[in-house]
C-alpha cells in the first residue's frame, strides 16, 4: 500500500471536516471536500466560510492551495485517503443516529479502491467502525487490513478555542489492524504534532466517549452542588475558586444553565445507548448527569421566579431580557444550547422574553422567532430582569451590571452588587 498518501478527500465539511481540510491543505496534501449541500459546497467554491473557526480569507488560502469542494461522491475513486466527518445525532427515541455515516461509507464502498485509506472521525458508539463500516466496504470483496486500510480518530476539535486547534491537539488513531493503525498515524503524521495510537477501533471509539462523558458528569456534580450550595448560603464559585488552588488530583467545573453543543448532551447517550443495548443495564453515571443537566433550565426560570418573587413581583407580564444565547462564549453556534429550554420555561411561566447576543440575528423558539434586541442599553434598563446566560467576551460586564435593574448571572462572571444574584 502506498506510504505517501496525496489525495485526500474529507466528507462532510461542518465544525470538523473544515479544519482538518485546512490542515491538510496546508501540509501539502491534495484536498477535496465531499458534502451532501450544494449550498455549502458553493459557498465553499466562493471563497465563503459557514463555521466559525475558519474565515473567508483562510477559505481562500485553502482555495489558493487547491482545494475544492463538490457534492460528486466520484471524486472517492481518485483519493488515498477518505476522512468521514459527517454529523451523529440522536433520533427521535434518543438513541444513535447513523444515517449520515451510512450514507458516507456507501458513498465510499462504491469507489473503493485497493491502497485507500477510510478514517471515520464522527462520534460514536463502540463497535460502529468494525460492525457497521468494515461489512459495508467488504462487500465489496476488498478485506479491511489487507486490501485496505480502515481506522476510527475521534475529532478533538473545541470550536472558539484560541490555543489549541488541529496541530497541537495530540491525535489518538486505532486502527482494524495494527497496520492500519501505522498507516492512519502516518496520515495524520503530516499535519498534526502528535498522533497517539491506541490498541484498536473500538478503544479509539471509546476514548472520544469517555472524554466527553467525564465533562458531561463533572458538569452536572457541580450544577447539582449550584442548587444545594444556593439554598445554604455557601457561594459555590468561591468554593471552586479555592478549591482549584490545589496543584494535583482536581480539576475545576463551572455550573450553568444546562449542557449544550453537539458533544457534551449527545454523545454520552451514545455510551449508555451501547451499554443498554448490549449488556442490558444501565450507564447510571451519566443517566444520572443527564438528568441533572437536563433540569438546569428549568431551574434558572425559578430563580428568575424567586428573584421576582423577592422584589413582589410574578413572572407573567415580566420583560426578562436574555444575554447570551450560544452555547458557548464567542461563537454563532446555538445547537443544543440550553438558553432555548430557559427562554421557553420562562415564556411557559408567561415572562416578555427578549434577548441579546453579538453573534445571534434572528433566534428560533418554539413559539416563533425573535429579532435580536436593536440596542443592550435601553433594553438592559426596560427589562425587570436580564439573565447572564453566555459570557461572551464583548460584553461589557461592568456596564451590563450598571444598565440592569436585576440580574441572574449563571456564569459567575459578572462583578458582585447587591441586585446581582449568582447560579
Ligand atoms: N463540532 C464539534 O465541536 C465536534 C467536536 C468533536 C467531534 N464532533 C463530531 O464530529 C462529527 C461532525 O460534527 P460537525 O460539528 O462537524 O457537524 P456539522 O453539522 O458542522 O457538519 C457536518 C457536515 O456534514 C454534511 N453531511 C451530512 N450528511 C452527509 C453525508 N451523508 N455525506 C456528506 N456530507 C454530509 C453536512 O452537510 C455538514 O456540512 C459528529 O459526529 C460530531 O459529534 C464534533
Amino acid at each position: 500500500m502506498p506510504t505517501d498518501r496525496r489525495q485526500l478527500v474529507v466528507i462532510g465539511l461542518g465544525y470538523v471536516g473544515l479544519p482538518l481540510a485546512q490542515a491538510a491543505c496546508h501540509s501539502g496534501l491534495q484536498v477535496t471536500g465531499l458534502d451532501i449541500s450544494s449550498r455549502i459546497v458553493d459557498s465553499l467554491n466562493a471563497g465563503v466560510s459557514h463555521v466559525d473557526d475558519l474565515s473567508n480569507d483562510e477559505i481562500r488560502e485553502m482555495r489558493d492551495a487547491g482545494f475544492t469542494a463538490t457534492t460528486d461522491p466520484a471524486v472517492l475513486s481518485e483519493a488515498d485517503v477518505a476522512v468521514i466527518c459527517v454529523p451523529t445525532p440522536l433520533d427521535e427515541a434518543g438513541g444513535p443516529d447513523l444515517a449520515a455515516v451510512r450514507s458516507a461509507v456507501d458513498m465510499i464502498a462504491k469507489h473503493l479502491h485497493a491502497g485507500m485509506l477510510v478514517v471515520l472521525e464522527s462520534t460514536t458508539y463502540p463497535g460502529t467502525t468494525d460492525d457497521e463500516v468494515k461489512p459495508v466496504l467488504e462487500a465489496t470483496g476488498l478485506k479491511a487490513g489487507e486490501d485496505f486500510h480502515l481506522a476510527f480518530s475521534p475529532e478533538r476539535i473545541d470550536p472558539g478555542n484560541p490555543v489549541y486547534g488541529m496541530k497541537n491537539t495530540p491525535k489518538v488513531v486505532g486502527g482494524y489492524t495494527p497496520e492500519c493503525t501505522r498507516a492512519a498515524a502516518d496520515f495524520y503524521g503530516l499535519f498534526v504534532d502528535t498522533v497517539v495510537p491506541a490498541k484498536g477501533t473500538r478503544e479509539a471509539e471509546t476514548a472520544k466517549l469517555l472524554e466527553n462523558t467525564y465533562r458531561h458528569i463533572n458538569i452536572a456534580l457541580v450544577n447539582e452542588m449550584a442548587r444545594f450550595c444556593h439554598e445554604l448560603g455557601i457561594d459555590l464559585w468561591d468554593v471552586i475558586r479555592a478549591a482549584s488552588t490545589k496543584p494535583f488530583g482536581f480539576q475545576a467545573f463551572y455550573p450553568g444553565p444546562g449542557v449544550g453543543g453537539h458533544c457534551i448532551p449527545i454523545d454520552p447517550n451514545y455510551l449508555s445507548y451501547q451499554v443498554r443495548a448490549k449488556l442490558g443495564y444501565p450507564f447510571r453515571f451519566v443517566e444520572l448527569a443527564q438528568e441533572i443537566n437536563a433540569t438546569m433550565p428549568t431551574y434558572v426560570a425559578r430563580r428568575v421566579q424567586d428573584l421576582l418573587n423577592d422584589a413582589g413581583m410574578a413572572v407573567r407580564g415580566t420583560k426578562v431580557l436574555l444575554l447570551g444565547v450560544t452555547y458557548k462564549p464567542d461563537i454563532a453556534d446555538e445547537r443544543e444550547s440550553p438558553a432555548k429550554p430557559v427562554a421557553e420555561a420562562l415564556q411557559a411561566l408567561g415572562a416578555e422574553v427578549s434577548f441579546h447576543d453579538p453573534h445571534v440575528a434572528r433566534w428560533h423558539l418554539r413559539s416563533g422567532a425573535l429579532d435580536v434586541v436593536p440596542d443592550l442599553d435601553s433594553a438592559l434598563r426596560e427589562a425587570e430582569v436580564a439573565v447572564l446566560l453566555q459570557a461572551h467576551s464583548s460584553y461589557d460586564l461592568k456596564a451590563v451590571v450598571a444598565g440592569a435593574q436585576r440580574l441572574l448571572d449563571t456564569r459567575g462572571a459578572a462583578p458582585e452588587a447587591p441586585h446581582v444574584v449568582t447560579l
